[in-house]
């Protein structure tokens, strides 16, 4: 059954890369610091090459706050959350998780680090 707002079909997952670009001085780094959104671009056309435009969805973020755990990605409605994501994980993430609904777990970051200031990676404010 479609809702009222039109006949296309809700998109089945988000896909959230962060792209924030910070100054390269910055002690927490950044996902994206030429600045290019290369990263989603790829995810986006990897989509689109598995035939799962329009189902799934790879958008722009900005940042996640999840700076010190490189590359960011986190899928909705999973809300899983992956760090040091690379250019080759993409095909596993798509593959394993978003058709096989399987979580990549060598790149899922811990519970601890989520949402939270109490993340050991997470550099200290006063260093910012
Ligand atoms: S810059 Fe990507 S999570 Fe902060």
């Amino acid at each position: 059954m479609q809702d009222k707002i039109g006949d296309m079909a809700k998109y089945e997952r988000h896909v959230f890369i962060c792209t924030n670009q910070r100054d390269a001085s910055s002690p927490r780094g950044c996902c994206d610091p030429a600045g290019k959104a290369e990263f989603q671009k790829l995810f986006k056309d990897k989509i689109a090459d598995r035939g799962l435009k329009g189902k799934v969805r790879a958008n722009k973020s900005g940042c996640l706050d999840q700076c010190e755990h490189g590359q960011t990605v986190v899928i909705y409605p999973d809300a899983v959350w992956y760090g040091r994501v690379k250019a080759e994980d993409i095909d596993e993430i798509i593959e394993s998780h978003i058709i096989g609904g399987k979580p990549v777990e060598r790149l899922v970051l811990p519970e601890e680090c989520i949402n939270t200031k109490e993340c050991p990676h997470r550099k200290p404010k006063e260093k910012l």
